[in-house]
């Protein structure tokens, strides 16, 4: 049977953030890397998380429920949006950062990264703040479908050394579903670790 997610609470402010009793994954990922774009291809749904090919369209923390199987993923507004002030983004940093700390239903951060681009610093940041932190961190190189095979296989190699991962990073398409079936295994088997997937 087919997971379903659904949109059950959206947080804008510090306030807001309130302690949710569920397993959770977040994803995280700078602005328009294609993150609401993930969270549809998993659902196998075009506009349950609204996307837009204009970056900072995601400004809220978005709790989604996955059925059956009880946890959350948490679509997270994007980093390192340039338009926005700088007061705005330190809003969303402080935001983030609490969610982030003393969270024990946190189990893990996927980190979506453009496959086309060399490793960007703001996500070496924050895949290191997350490594420091202690919460385990999931890789995803989407946008896959735009690259060369070639091209693929040096991003996957260079993000894997950067890390200190055992595995390479999971290659990604939410235009193509390319990798959508590993990534629903490896987010079941992080939020329920006693399953049997
Ligand atoms: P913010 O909410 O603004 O932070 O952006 P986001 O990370 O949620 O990105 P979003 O899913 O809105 O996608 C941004 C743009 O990238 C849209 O134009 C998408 O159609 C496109 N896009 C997302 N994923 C893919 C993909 O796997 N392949 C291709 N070719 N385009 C993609
Ligand atoms: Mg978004």
């Amino acid at each position: 049977m087919h997971s379903q997610l659904s949109l059950i609470k959206t947080i804008y402010t510090l306030d807001q953030l309130e302690i949710m009793p569920k397993p959770q994954i977040a994803l995280a990922g700078r602005s328009n890397v294609g993150k609401s774009s993930l969270i549809n291809c998993l659902a196998g749904r075009k506009a349950l998380a609204k996307t837009s090919s204009t970056p900072g369209k995601t400004r809220s923390l978005n709790f989604y429920l996955v059925h059956p199987e009880d946890f959350y993923l948490v679509d997270l507004p994007g980093y390192g949006y340039a338009r926005c002030s700088k007061k705005e983004r330190e809003k969303w940093a402080r935001l983030i950062e609490r969610y982030f700390q003393n969270n024990e239903f946190l189990k893990a951060v996927v980190i979506i990264i453009d496959a086309r681009l060399t490793p960007q610093t703001l996500d070496l940041e924050l895949a290191t703040y997350v490594q420091n932190i202690g919460l385990k961190l999931i890789p995803v190189l989407t946008k896959a479908d735009k690259c060369k095979q070639k091209q693929k296989n040096a991003i996957q190699k260079t993000w894997q050394e950067l890390l200190g991962l055992t595995e390479s990073p999971l290659l990604f398409s939410s235009k193509t579903g390319q990798g959508k079936n590993k990534l629903w295994q490896i987010l079941k088997s992080m939020a329920l670790p006693g399953d049997i997937q």
